[in-house]
């Protein structure tokens, strides 16, 4: 493959050099999706939607973003939180430029910013750009031999506050297809586990830290781990918004729970992170020119699917903007 990309002007830099990750202190967030008018009046009448599976996801057709109000963008916020992941097709998202697309998501909160992954140049740590070509290689070539490349998780979960409403939109899909995100319920992988097992994991916390299984494979064991930032969240959350219990497991980044010993978290952890790759309540997104997805991290969980040929070109990207810290269930 020797074509140039699409959007040059977004390929991925970063200055050389060390920056460490952020530990920031817990800060307040107004939820956007608390402000919204429940009846979504302005994605409603505009927009064709469409259930993915009745449990998760939404595709949003007839609608453009980049044109909602304040007050549109405070329903997708809800709709997110209600669905986790919204699809709106057909978006001149790509084509507003970096100015643009960085206000609106800050409509949602507070960016968070990278501590290393590549930025189109001119912009920030606030972009993070996922890019495969004949030269980067794919994500399989970044976590070396394994038998499946699923990595089920929540972004950067790390800090007192943790992720919320994220925007991930598509430059170039690969030329032979392939390259799908998939999401799966949190309230749903909840919902799906008996109220006596549920009651047991309702005082339960869990540690994560910014050493994941992917910064290690980017940064090497020894960087990640020196510069590890940590927090304890509730297993179980209630959503801010929707009020719904979620199950806030994240395999990639927090493979221990407070108090217990190895054996006993990798015991449970082992089982709960089997129970969210269930196909009965998760949905995958095929990328199409022009593609937005919005999701809200507390209600989805996701994983990329590298199943595309190695040495085309993939190119995304994504912002992420903080929600408020997760609190556990009223029980
Ligand atoms: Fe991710």
């Amino acid at each position: 493959m020797s074509s140039q990309p699409l959007y040059p002007a977004y390929l991925p830099v970063r200055p050389e050099g060390f920056t460490p990750t952020q530990d920031l202190p817990p800060f307040k967030v107004e939820e956007p999706g608390l402000r919204a008018d429940p009846e979504l009046p302005e994605i409603k009448v505009k927009g064709k939607l469409k259930n993915i599976t009745p449990r998760i996801g939404t595709e949003i057709r007839d609608l453009q973003l980049s044109r909602l109000s304040k007050d549109g963008l405070d329903q997708v916020a809800l709709l997110a939180a209600q669905r986790g992941v919204l699809v709106f097709r057909d978006q001149d998202f790509a084509d507003i430029g970096t100015q643009r697309q960085k206000e609106i998501a800050t409509h949602f909160g507070p960016l968070h910013r990278h501590p290393t992954m590549g930025y189109p140049e001119g912009t920030g740590p606030e972009f993070q750009v996922v890019y495969a070509d004949e030269k980067v290689g794919t994500l399989r070539d970044l976590l070396g031999p394994r038998n499946t490349y699923d990595l089920w998780h929540i972004d950067q979960t790390f800090t007192p506050n943790t992720p919320g409403t994220t925007f991930f939109w598509n430059l170039e899909t690969p030329a032979s297809g392939g390259g799908d995100t998939a999401f799966t319920s949190l309230p749903w992988a909840y919902r799906a586990l008996s109220p006596t097992f549920r009651e047991g994991l309702h005082n339960l916390k869990l540690l994560h830290t910014s050493a994941s299984i992917g910064e290690v494979a980017r940064i090497g064991t020894e960087r990640a781990l020196k510069e590890a930032v940590k927090s304890e969240h509730p297993l179980v959350i209630q959503h801010p918004v929707t009020g719904e219990p979620a199950l806030f497991v994240n395999p990639t980044m927090a493979r221990q729970v407070v108090g217990y010993k190895p054996g006993e978290s990798e015991m449970l952890l082992g089982f709960l992170h089997e129970h969210i790759r269930s196909l009965d309540f998760m949905c995958r997104v095929q990328w199409e020119r022009g593609t937005v997805v919005v999701w809200d991290q507390r209600t989805a969980a996701h994983s990329a699917v590298p199943d595309f040929n190695d040495g085309e070109r993939r190119h995304m990207v994504r912002i992420i903007s903080y929600g408020s810290q997760p609190r556990p269930v009223d029980s």
